[in-house]
């Protein structure tokens, strides 16, 4: 009898975490592999808000935001000009080819072609996304 609460702790950890929240723990997972790649990928050029120097704009609030719109930071033109919105499928085309999607910009050429890298970024990029809306003038 007084062994059955430490039974039922020992099953209740034992057992999956309910549907939603796996989900999350998911997205939790997508973004911290995201943040990684960032790290590895973009993060040299772009800081993730302006607390930090920042080669390229920053990438806050990168989802929905209008190319080369980020305040007081000197775009090249073909950038400024290009009418573009970041969706994450302008994002994803961005990535795995930046030139050929846009020619004529100030970034490097980077090429990620593999979906599920991408994936993990865009994760991350909109969890910094729906951070701090205020931060973007617009
Ligand atoms: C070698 C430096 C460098 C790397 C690496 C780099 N970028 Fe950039 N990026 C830039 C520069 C510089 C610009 C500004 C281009 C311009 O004004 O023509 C830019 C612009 C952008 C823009 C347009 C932003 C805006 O405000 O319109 C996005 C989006 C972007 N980069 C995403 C990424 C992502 C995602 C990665 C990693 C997968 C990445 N960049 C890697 C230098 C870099």
């Amino acid at each position: 009898m007084t062994k059955r609460p430490l039974l039922f702790l020992a099953l209740t950890a034992l057992l999956p975490f309910p549907a939603a929240q796996a989900s999350d723990t998911f997205e939790q997972a997508k973004i911290m592999a995201g943040e990684m790649l960032y790290k590895q990928e973009c993060r040299r050029c772009h800081a993730p808000d302006t607390d930090h120097a920042s080669y390229g704009p920053p990438l806050e609030n990168i989802i929905g935001r209008a190319a080369g719109t980020y305040p007081d930071y000197d775009y090249s033109t073909a950038l400024e000009a290009s009418g573009i919105v970041w969706t994450p499928a302008a994002l994803r085309a961005w990535m795995e080819d930046n030139d050929g999607f846009l020619p004529g910009t100030k970034m490097r050429h980077i090429g990620i072609e593999d979906r599920t890298v991408q994936d993990f970024i865009l994760s991350y990029l909109q969890s910094i996304t729906t951070r701090d809306g205020s931060q973007v003038t617009e």
